[in-house]
């Protein structure tokens, strides 16, 4: 293994994307799209990330259990104050699991302006390494010709007390129009899919070839075969590609945004993304079909390649129900069990590391940050209710979690004692999962990550609306294991952020 190092500055750059509107845009060193990270297991991490901008950023490792390493973790105000402009800090950590992830701010809002990219863990020694003979990388993205923080704005005011929320211009692949992929007949690829969008998940295919999948959020599976791939923001999906023998014919390679997500389908909104798989230069490239001609893929089908069972009994069993509603000032909010998260003064992460025995009391977190404490090596379920008539793809920080159970469109609350119900025995594990309209899942995941860890919507419109809950896990056994990094605390003292330093350790 070996240390990776990458100098960050982000700055604001213009971009036009999809070929309609040029805006501004925020990318790193002058660069959009920004870099894909690219390492091996094992391999130590360091980012010195320099904030260029005018506003707060900070980083998120989407996917990677920072397990030791919780100050890493990055959503500003829970794991450490927010960089504020011109700050520097220094993110440094070993990354012990294989897979598909990505990184992207974790402020409010500011992922969708651009600052969102791949980070790729290759692992030359894993079940499938010799299976294949390249690997490609393939981002979906949604993309607004509006940037960021007026388009919240106008969601988050009285004049949208539906909270309808804003629809992306365009669908993109690889943060542009469309990808030629150039492939050689009867070669086999490894196809790495990251969806980096706002809002839109994507219906996902390449005609006249099948796809077999062998990984999903980081999590190796048994190979399975799938003609169309549904991805929600935040997900990844790893698949194998064997090419034809022969090279008389090019293919279409299709991403097409899911249009129920939308409460209005603007006139003239393209909702696909179209690249070829090219096997001849010479040869031309075809229109795609339809999203309607494939059957999507069910992710609850799948099954972990270690064929771990579902854990159980769970010594910890919760619900959380999701509503949106609104509040006394007309606009909309996003609730879990009747609270809309509302960021603290000092990061959660801190309070936890120095509220001594009182760190295990939910309380002293504060209500509006939506606590819950887990013991250590608790077996947890977790019950969503998705109140709403809307999909939901929710994301845990620090974990994946077992897909036990997900109910069709409104099912309503999951029935407890309803003993027809049939949990997955070989569940798939997976770090953001998709709820059904008026429906339910059931989640498992064990606490053995000592940290603080947000679970949230990925839906970056939702996560402005307060759809996030803090999960406080083993805090006692943080306090003797972990301590905030020093420049991590300048940054807070530089900006006069309320902070409690390190407790004598
Ligand atoms: Cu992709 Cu809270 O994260």
């Amino acid at each position: 293994s070996k240390t990776v190092t990458y100098d960050f500055n982000v700055t604001y750059t213009t971009a036009n994307p999809d070929g309609q509107f040029e805006r501004r845009v925020i990318g790193i060193n002058g660069q959009w799209p920004i870099p894909t990270i690219d390492i091996e297991k094992g391999d130590r991490l360091i980012v010195n990330l320099v904030n260029g901008l005018d506003v707060d950023t900070s980083l998120h490792w989407h996917g990677l259990f920072q397990n030791g390493t919780n100050a890493m973790d990055g959503p500003g105000k829970v794991t450490q104050c927010s960089l504020g402009p011109g700050q520097k800090m220094t993110y440094n950590f070993t990354i012990n699991q294989p897979g598909t992830y990505w990184y992207h701010s974790h402020i409010k809002g500011q992922y969708p302006d651009g600052i969102r990219g791949p980070l790729i863990v290759r692992d030359p020694k894993g079940p499938y390494a010799d299976k294949y003979d390249e690997e490609v990388v393939i981002s979906l993205s949604d993309w607004y010709h509006d940037e960021n923080p007026p388009l919240l704005a106008k969601f988050l005011s009285v004049g949208n007390p539906t909270g309808a929320e804003p629809v992306p211009n365009s669908a993109l692949m690889n943060e542009t129009q469309g990808m030629p992929f150039h492939v050689r007949p009867g070669r086999t690829y490894m196809v790495r899919l990251v969806n980096m969008a706002a809002f839109a998940a994507q219906y996902f295919w390449i005609e006249g070839h099948t796809m077999r999948i062998i990984e999903v959020d980081g999590e190796y599976t048994e190979e399975a075969e799938a003609e169309m791939i549904y991805l929600t923001a935040a997900q990844r999906l790893s698949f194998l590609l064997t090419t034809r023998n022969e090279t008389t014919q090019n293919f279409a390679i299709v991403g097409s945004m899911d249009q129920d997500l939308f409460d209005q389908i603007p006139d003239g909104l393209n909702p696909n993304v179209t690249g070829h798989l090219i096997y001849s230069a010479a040869r031309p490239l075809p229109e795609p079909a339809f999203v309607d001609a494939f059957e999507p893929f069910d992710d609850f089908t799948l099954v972990p390649y270690d064929n771990e069972e579902l854990w159980g009994e769970p010594t910890y069993s919760f619900a959380l129900e999701v509503m949106m509603d609104n509040l006394g000032d007309g606009a909309n909010y996003a609730f879990f069990n009747g609270i809309t998260y509302v960021a603290p003064k000092v990061p959660t992460l801190y309070t936890a590391l120095n509220a001594g025995n009182l760190s295990l009391t939910p309380e002293i977190y504060g209500r509006d940050t939506n606590p819950t404490v887990f013991k250590h090596h608790d077996v947890v379920e977790l019950i969503i209710n998705n109140n709403d008539p809307g999909k939901h793809p929710f994301h845990m920080h620090g974990h994946t979690f077992q897909l036990a159970y997900r109910s069709d469109v409104d099912a309503g609350i999951f029935n407890t004692s309803d003993d027809s119900i049939e949990f997955a025995k070989m569940p798939m594990r997976r770090d953001t999962i998709l709820v059904n309209p008026g429906g339910n899942v059931v989640l498992r995941f064990r606490a053995d990550n000592p940290g603080v860890w947000l679970f949230h919507c990925h839906i970056e419109w939702h996560i402005e609306s307060g759809l996030i809950a803090t999960f406080i896990e083993a805090p006692d056994v943080l306090q003797k294991t972990q301590t905030i990094p020093e420049d991590h605390l300048a940054i807070c003292r530089q900006r006069n952020d309320p902070v409690v330093g390190n407790a004598a350790a």
